[in-house]
Formats: C-alpha cells, sequence, structure tokens
C-alpha cells in the first residue's frame, strides 16, 4: 500500500519557506515530470513523517478525502511525499486564512491567529457545501488527534479551464490571458487577476473544490518521546487522560477545546451530517487491517535507513491510539441518537 520514492535524483523546483532546518520543497519526477512535494519531520519530533504517512493511510481507509503521502527518499533523508494538488497551469491553491481574512472584517492577523469555527463557516458562504466537507476534516481530525489545523492547513482549488478560454467572446480576457500563457507565469501570477477571476467566473470556466486533506503529521501522538511510549502503552487511564487533553486548532466562542467537544458543540446545526460521516467511518473501521498497515509500513525501507523506521513500541501506541479515539467517536454517536 505504501510506495518509496527515491528523489535524490529528481529535479528540485522550488524551496518552500521553512520554520526551523528542515528540507522542504518541490521536486519534479524527470521520468513523466510530475510534480511532488517533498518534507522531512522537523528536528524534534522526528516520527512526524510516519505520522503524516500513516495518517494519509488511515484517513483514505475510513472513507476521508486524503492526499495521498508515501515514503520519500532525498539522500541520506526519509520523509514523507505527495504529489502535487495543483496543476501549474491551470489550477491554484488558496489557504483558508485568506477566505477568512476576505470573509470577516475586523480579523486580526498574526502568526498564529485565532481561528473560530463561527469565521470557518462565514468564510466559506460563498462557496455552497464546503462547510461540510470542512467538518468531515474535523472529524477525521478527532480520529488522528490532531493538534494543527490552522487555517493555512485546509485550502481550496480553483482552476481554469483552460480548454475553452480560447472561446470566450470578452477580447480583454483573451488578451490578458495569452500574455499569461505567453510568458509562462503560474496561475498565481495571472494579470489583472480579480478582474479575471469574476470573469471568468461568470462565464462558468473556474472551477473551485475543497482540497483534499493534507499536513495532518502533527497526530497520533508523534510529540511522545520514546522513552515515554511505554507509559502510554501499559497504562489505559494515562493515555486517555492523554486524548482528551488533546485539542483542536480550531476554535469555539475563543477558546480551545478538546476535539470531539467542539464537534458536540457543532450538533445543533450539523447534527445529521455528523452522525452520517461517523456511521460512514464505522463501516469501513477495520481494526486488524489497520493493524497490519501499521506494522508493515516500513518494511521495505532499505537496510541503511535502520534509524528511520518506527519502533515496534510506537506502531503498537499509535494502534492503540486510533482504537481509543474511534471508541470515543462511536460514543459520540450513540449520544447523537439521544
Ligand atoms: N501536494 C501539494 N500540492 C500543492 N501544494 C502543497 C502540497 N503540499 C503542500 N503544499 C503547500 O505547501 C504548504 C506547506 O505544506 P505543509 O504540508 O502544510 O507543510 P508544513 O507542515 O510545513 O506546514 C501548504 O500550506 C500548501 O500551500
Ligand atoms: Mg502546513
Amino acid at each position: 500500500m505504501v510506495k518509496i520514492f527515491d528523489i535524490t535524483k529528481w529535479t528540485i523546483k522550488e524551496w518552500v519557506q521553512t520554520i526551523g532546518t528542515r528540507d522542504k520543497f518541490f521536486v519534479e519526477n524527470p521520468n513523466d515530470e510530475k510534480l511532488y512535494f517533498f518534507k522531512e519531520s522537523i528536528g524534534k519530533f522526528p516520527s512526524e513523517f510516519w505520522s503524516e504517512i500513516i495518517a494519509s493511510k488511515i484517513g483514505t481507509l475510513l472513507g476521508f478525502n486524503l492526499l495521498d503521502y508515501n515514503i520519500g527518499i532525498y539522500k541520506t533523508t526519509v520523509g514523507c511525499i505527495c504529489e502535487s494538488m495543483v496543476e501549474q497551469k491551470s489550477q491554484e491553491l488558496e489557504h483558508g486564512i485568506s477566505l477568512i481574512k476576505k470573509a470577516v472584517k475586523d480579523f486580526r492577523v498574526s502568526e498564529r491567529p485565532l481561528i473560530l469555527f463561527n469565521d470557518v463557516e462565514k468564510s466559506f458562504i460563498p462557496y455552497g457545501n464546503f462547510i461540510y466537507q470542512f467538518i468531515e476534516m474535523l472529524i477525521f481530525d478527532s480520529i488522528i488527534g490532531n493538534q494543527d489545523r490552522h487555517s493555512e492547513n485546509w485550502a481550496i482549488i480553483r482552476s481554469i479551464d483552460v480548454e475553452n478560454l480560447e472561446y470566450n467572446n470578452n477580447r480583454f480576457l483573451k488578451w490578458a490571458y495569452e500574455k499569461y500563457k505567453q510568458s509562462g507565469l503560474h496561475l498565481r501570477n495571472i494579470p489583472f487577476k480579480k478582474y479575471l477571476l469574476s470573469t471568468l467566473k461568470d462565464a462558468a470556466l473556474v472551477n473551485i473544490q475543497f482540497s483534499k486533506i493534507y499536513d495532518s503529521g502533527s497526530s497520533l501522538g508523534r510529540e511522545i518521546s520514546e522513552s515515554n511510549i511505554n507509559t502510554y502503552l501499559t497504562n489505559d487511564t494515562e493515555l486517555k487522560k492523554y486524548i482528551k487533553k488533546g485539542q483542536s486548532e480550531v476554535k469555539w466562542e475563543n477558546a480551545k477545546i478538546n476535539h470531539f467537544e467542539l464537534l458536540k458543540k457543532l450538533r445543533p446545526k450539523f447534527g445529521t451530517h455528523i452522525s452520517k460521516v461517523i456511521e460512514n467511518v464505522i463501516s469501513k473501521y477495520d481494526a486488524d487491517k489497520i493493524k497490519k498497515m501499521i506494522y508493515s509500513i516500513d518494511n521495505e525501507l532499505a537496510a541503511n535507513f535502520q534509524e528511520s523506521r518506527l519502533s515496534l513500541e510506537r506502531k503498537d501506541l499509535i494502534i492503540k491510539f486510533i482504537e481509543f479515539r474511534i471508541t470515543e467517536i462511536k460514543l459520540l454517536l450513540s449520544e447523537n441518537q439521544d
């Protein structure tokens, strides 16, 4: 199920701004010219890239719309790798934060801005049913205990129908688009963008989708150090306490609350949708399949990368972590039906 890509000889296209010293870049496979995104773990959480890969595989098994992450090897570094979510010429990604800034008049921008569920909801008003997809992501986050769903960790993807663009009667539009095409610019640099995008939208040449779920690596207990794993493996009360302490980055009325508490708050308005998603998760949940996937996730890694493998204890912890969180989700469903 998991694939390994050695990207050492691939072409690095663009380094992405990094916090700290980890490698993170877009890279092209010279064989098929496909673009990928590679990132290694941040120093203090060496197993983080494994959380990203495992979260992606679990999410897919449970029916969520996950970006597929696999193992990437760059020189002597192991990390995770995924295909680009955007096609360079005709698509662009817009982060949640940008939508919120447009929708919420007095929104305070800071390094770690306060993201309230209500503001997210407001920002999706122009985008039909995206709020339901956002809630699905919150349910997924509650299953993996994601601590970092800040507003650059979800996005919409805007696609322009390049095929039919030529036939549009708007001469200005054609001029601007030709100019952009000739210069090989990225869609994000298209001239007179705001005007163009609204014109294209009116002409039904723009399609917007909620992106696949990405950047879910701050999860599955990745901050628990190797030496502390046993505490949680041998003591269920401790693990339950740890899980209860996990909080959602998306807040409710200015407060950070537990993932499950947040879903409870959403019940009055979105209860039916939440129940439907959880029922689907339960119908797909196969503990043995998840166990097998986790135990074998690093089997194919060559012997010289031994150190990057997951310890058996961490695999056991991740398995237990998911089992406990699934139990919480089931509880939420039975309460929902009361
Ligand atoms: N597969 C992808 N396709 C296109 N853009 C991506 C992809 N993966 C990440 N990005 C962009 O790079 C940014 C950083 O990636 P992310 O996985 O969130 O890393 P980090 O953990 O450092 O935040 C994302 O917010 C997104 O804008
Ligand atoms: Mg991110």
